[in-house]
């Protein structure tokens, strides 16, 4: 290891309280992207991003994206973007950083052990949300380019980072500004990488090359004009809940096979190489059931068909039910209206917009073939495609090479079975590898309770994107 980037591992270590204190300041930011009322909170966690960032000599440009149309018809203004520049040196190489900075809800009353928007310090753990999803992750960039800095040495690779407020509604607005800066702003990247994900497990450390994409689907069912009283109506009327429950029932079966015709068509097909790559990855079922806390696993044991099922073919969720009674205890009312919400993670080689054909065509048919009087209506929500880089990419060998340095293991190479919609079109407009290089681990619970991360890993993650940074700038241009 060289002595300089020695120097900048050893402020690392030396800053943890600050570094921690930094995460404090922005998990105390409540900026969920999902509740229409935290867009003060989502303009004050842009604003706390600037602050970081000027203290770290960048530049920055705030851009608009327009506004967001909700359910009922009003239209309020998406949080911006925030493009960031460090250094524009043309003998170095140019990495490009994405990140978000929103979060996913989150209340007390959900069943947290701890105050969700108070970073706590328990054990070996600081729990919050946004901890590990995503603010620890883009903090541990900024802290490490910080390490450079501080140390008086130049940071070895120019860089630009994109910090967006709205990824997990489905990054609205992102798409087409980054279309638009095709020749602009993401004129001149050569690398891309994107710390939004997680370990394969608690141990070892991963390289991430592969992402699921998503169809978000409602299916709308109205059966008046307003609630009644179960008391006086019930036995009387059509009732919309019924008629939603059915149609819910029809998409998946309890084996959890999806039973939407043609939906399997176009998963890639499973050859001898891929098969024996699941047989490699260290990874154990029993630890994810019980990391999981669930009952049972739709292969028990089994860990090739567990990790295939995550990773490479399709799946179905059924999410919720909006306007339907969900308090606790009971009330004897027949809702008016109910919109079930469901959606499928989709797979190479799946494309959004004709799988959501196929599901609207299905639902159209049951619903022909429940004969019902009311009234449904299938509403798409977010449409994301999968992605999948090369991983024999000097991108990858540079994040490797930095992995062990910090872990002092080889890292493994994963796919994941979440979605960051953003991921292709960053490959797509810069015709550049993408990496993913994630900081927290298995059991951190991102959008769940207590989500957490370990100080280890926020940390020793820290210094691996502070390695990584000195491993790029030591790649040959021409290679990437
Ligand atoms: N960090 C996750 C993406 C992720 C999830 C990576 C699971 C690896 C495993 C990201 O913040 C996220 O949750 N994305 C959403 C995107 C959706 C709203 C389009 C998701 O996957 O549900
Ligand atoms: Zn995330």
């Amino acid at each position: 290891m060289s002595g300089d980037l020695a120097k900048v591992l050893g402020y690392i270590d030396a800053n943890e309280k600050t570094f921690i204190a930094n995460l404090k300041g922005a998990v105390e930011i409540a900026n969920v992207s999902a509740w229409k009322d935290s867009r003060p909170e989502c303009m004050r966690m842009v604003e706390y991003a600037v602050s970081k960032l000027k203290v770290l000599n960048f530049t920055h440009e705030i851009r608009d994206v327009g506004m967001q149309k909700m359910e009922d018809g009003s239209s309020i203004p998406l949080p911006p973007v925030i493009f960031a520049t460090l250094g524009n040196d043309p003998a170095k190489k140019t990495l490009m950083i994405y990140g978000h900075l929103d979060v996913q809800p989150a209340k007390m009353s959900d069943g947290w052990s701890y105050e969700p928007f108070t970073l706590t310090e328990d054990g070996p753990n600081l729990y919050g949300r946004g901890s590990t999803d995503d603010k620890g992750p883009v903090l541990g960039w900024l802290h490490a380019i910080e390490a450079y800095q501080k140390n008086g040495l130049p940071v070895p690779v120019n860089i630009k980072m994109v910090l967006e407020s709205m990824e997990e509604c489905g990054s609205e607005g992102l798409e087409e500004l980054l279309e638009k800066e095709k020749n602009g702003f993401l004129k001149g990247v050569d690398l891309v990488t994107i710390s939004d994900n997680y370990w394969l497990g608690t141990e070892k450390p991963c390289l991430t090359y592969g992402l699921r994409g998503l169809c978000y689907m409602h299916v709308e069912i109205e059966c008046g004009t307003k609630d009644l009283h179960s008391g006086v109506f019930g036995g009387a009327v059509e009732e919309a809940m019924p008629d939603l429950i059915w149609m819910l029932n029809q998409l998946i079966d309890q084996k959890g096979q999806i039973l939407i015709p043609g939906i399997m068509d176009s998963v890639a097909p499973l050859d001898e190489d891929e098969k024996k790559l699941y047989q490699e990855v260290d990874f154990c079922p029993n630890e994810f059931k019980s990391d999981a806390g669930v009952r049972s696993l739709r292969c028990p044991g089994n860990k090739e068909a567990t990790l295939m099922n995550r990773w490479r073919y399709p799946s179905l969720s059924i999410h919720g039910i909006e306007g339907a009674f969900a308090d606790p205890g009971s009330k004897t009312v027949i809702p008016r209206k109910v919109i079930g919400k469901f959606s499928v993670r989709l797979v190479p080689n799946q494309d959004p917009v004709e799988i959501e054909k196929l599901i609207n065509k299905y639902l159209n048919d049951k619903w022909t073939e429940r004969g019902s009087n009311n009234k449904m209506t299938v509403l798409p929500g977010h449409l994301g495609k999968p992605w999948m880089a090369k991983y024999n990419h000097p991108n990858y060998q540079a994040a490797a090479k930095a992995t062990e340095l910090i872990y002092k293991v080889k890292p493994q190479y994963t796919r994941e079975g979440g979605s960051i919609p953003i991921t292709l079109t960053f490959q797509e407009l810069t015709g550049r590898n993408v990496l993913l290089l994630p900081m927290g681990q298995s059991d951190d619970g991102a959008h769940s309770q207590n989500e957490k991360i370990s100080k280890r890993n926020y940390i020793l993650g820290t210094k691996v994107f502070a390695a990584y940074l000195h491993e790029v700038s030591l790649l040959d241009k021409k290679d990437l």
